[in-house]
C-alpha cells in the first residue's frame, strides 16, 4: 500500500526553518515562520498564560473529554474578544479547533458540504496552506489580485475587479488584520466596499483572523471584522490564539458561523460538531483552557493585554527602524513600505534570485516571496538586514 504513495512537496515555509537550523553559521538570522521572538530571540510564555498555567495547574480535577464543541466558557470569552457586540451570542455557532490551521480545515469542509459547488477566492497571494488545504480537499479555488508590487500595497481596483466574478454561494476569503504574507491591508472604507459588493453579489465572507492585536491594537484589528458580521447575513470566521496569546504548540483556535438567526445558527452548531467528531472527536483543551482564564480574570486580562501591546509596539519599532536604515542607505523613500504594513509580516518586493543571495551570502533567510517576519529582528539585526538588501540589489 505505502508504495503508491506519492513523495509530498514539502511546506515552504517549514523547510525553511529546516534550512535555518542545518546553517552553521552563528551570524545567521531568521526571519521565516511567523512565530513572535523577542530581542534575544526566544518565543516568551506570556505572563498571564504562565500564571494561569500555574493556578490550573493546582485547580485541575478532571482530564475527562470535553464536549465536543470544546467548553463553551472558550466559545463565549473568544466570541467576546473578536466580535465584541457586533452580533448578539445566540447569532453565533462556535467550535473549539486544534489551532487557527483546525478552524480554516472545518471552514472549508463545511462550505463543501454545504454547497459542493462553491468556489473559494483568495487573495493573490494569500498563506500558502489556504491554497493547500483547498486543493487537498479539492474545493475550487480562485485568486483575486490583493498586492500591487509596484506600489508594495494593496491593488484595492485590482481586487474590486476581479470580486466581480463572484457568485452567489461563493465564499471570498479575507484576512481581518495584518494580511499574511504581504502586510498590506485594506482600510475600513475599502472593508465597506468589499462588503457592499460581497451583499450585492450574494457570497459569504470567511475571515481568517490570526493576529489580532499585532497590527493597530485588539480592538482596532478586529473592527474590520465586525463590521462584516454586522453587515452580511453569514460569515464565518477562524480565529488562531496561537499568536496573542503565545501559545503556539497548544493548538489553540475557534471557527465560528456567523447566522441569520437561532434556527440556523442550531443547524451550524450541529454541523460543526459533527465536523469536528469526524476529523479529531474532542479539540484540545489546555491552550483553550488557558485563554478563557485569561479573558475572565480582571487581573489576568489587563497583564496580557498590556504584555501583547509591548509585543505590538516592539514590532512597530522595528518597521520603523528598518525603514529608516533603509532610507539612509538607499537616500530614498522606497523602503517606507515596511513602516505603512502592519502585523508580523512584510514582502519587500525582492526577487527569488536575490532572497536566494541574502540566504547564501549574508545567512538571512526570509521566505520565497521575500516574505519577512519582522519580529525575527532586533537592534543589532535591523542594520545588518538593511545594508544586505542594499547589497543584494533589492
Ligand atoms: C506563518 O505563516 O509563518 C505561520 O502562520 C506559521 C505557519 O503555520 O505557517
Amino acid at each position: 500500500m505505502f508504495s503508491n504513495l506519492k513523495e509530498k512537496p514539502a511546506d515552504k515555509i517549514l523547510a525553511l526553518g529546516q534550512a535555518f537550523r542545518e546553517d552553521p553559521r552563528d551570524t545567521k538570522i531568521d526571519l521565516g515562520v511567523g512565530v513572535y521572538k523577542d530581542a534575544e530571540g526566544k518565543t516568551p510564555i506570556m505572563r498571564a498564560v504562565k500564571a494561569a498555567e500555574q493556578k490550573w495547574w493546582g485547580q485541575e480535577e478532571t482530564k475527562a473529554y470535553t464536549g465536543l464543541a470544546g467548553d463553551p466558557a472558550f466559545s463565549d470569552v473568544m466570541i467576546n474578544l473578536v466580535l465584541g457586540d457586533a452580533v448578539t451570542r445566540d447569532q453565533v455557532a462556535a467550535v473549539a479547533t486544534p489551532g487557527g490551521t483546525g478552524a480554516v480545515r472545518q471552514a472549508f469542509d463545511l462550505v463543501r458540504m454545504a454547497n459542493p459547488d462553491a468556489r473559494v477566492f483568495v487573495s493573490d497571494p494569500t498563506w500558502p496552506n489556504h491554497l493547500s488545504i483547498l486543493a487537498y480537499l479539492g474545493v475550487e479555488t480562485v485568486m483575486y489580485r490583493y498586492f500591487d508590487s509596484e506600489t508594495v500595497g494593496v491593488d484595492f481596483d485590482g481586487m474590486m475587479a476581479d470580486l466581480e466574478a463572484v457568485r452567489a454561494g461563493d465564499v471570498v476569503l479575507l484576512h481581518g488584520c495584518c494580511h499574511n504574507p504581504t502586510g498590506a491591508n485594506l482600510n475600513l472604507s475599502q472593508w465597506k466596499e468589499v462588503i457592499d459588493l460581497l451583499i450585492r453579489k450574494g457570497a459569504v465572507p470567511m475571515i481568517d483572523i490570526a493576529y489580532q492585536g499585532f497590527g493597530d491594537g485588539l480592538e482596532e484589528d478586529a473592527k474590520a471584522t465586525r463590521l462584516v458580521v454586522k453587515s452580511c447575513p453569514e460569515v464565518l470566521i477562524a480565529a488562531s490564539c496561537s499568536k496573542n496569546f503565545g501559545i503556539y504548540r497548544e493548538r489553540t483556535g475557534i471557527l465560528m458561523a456567523v447566522a441569520q438567526d437561532r434556527g440556523l445558527q442550531k443547524v451550524a452548531q450541529g454541523n460543526l460538531a459533527y465536523l469536528n467528531r469526524q476529523n479529531f472527536s474532542f479539540p484540545p483543551d489546555h491552550g483553550a483552557r488557558l485563554v478563557t482564564m485569561v479573558l475572565s480574570d480582571d487581573a489576568l486580562r489587563a497583564d496580557w493585554q498590556s504584555e501583547l501591546e509591548e509585543v505590538r509596539l516592539g514590532m512597530l519599532q522595528l518597521r520603523q527602524d528598518l525603514a529608516n536604515e533603509l532610507r539612509r542607505l538607499s537616500g530614498s523613500d522606497r523602503f517606507g513600505f515596511i513602516a505603512q504594513h502592519r502585523g508580523m509580516f512584510s514582502r519587500l518586493g525582492a526577487t527569488p534570485e536575490q532572497v536566494e543571495t541574502l540566504r547564501k551570502d549574508h545567512g538571512i533567510y526570509m521566505i520565497g516571496d521575500s516574505r519577512i517576519n519582522i519580529a525575527g529582528l532586533n537592534a543589532q539585526t535591523v542594520p545588518i538586514l538593511a545594508r544586505a538588501i542594499i547589497d543584494a540589489g533589492v
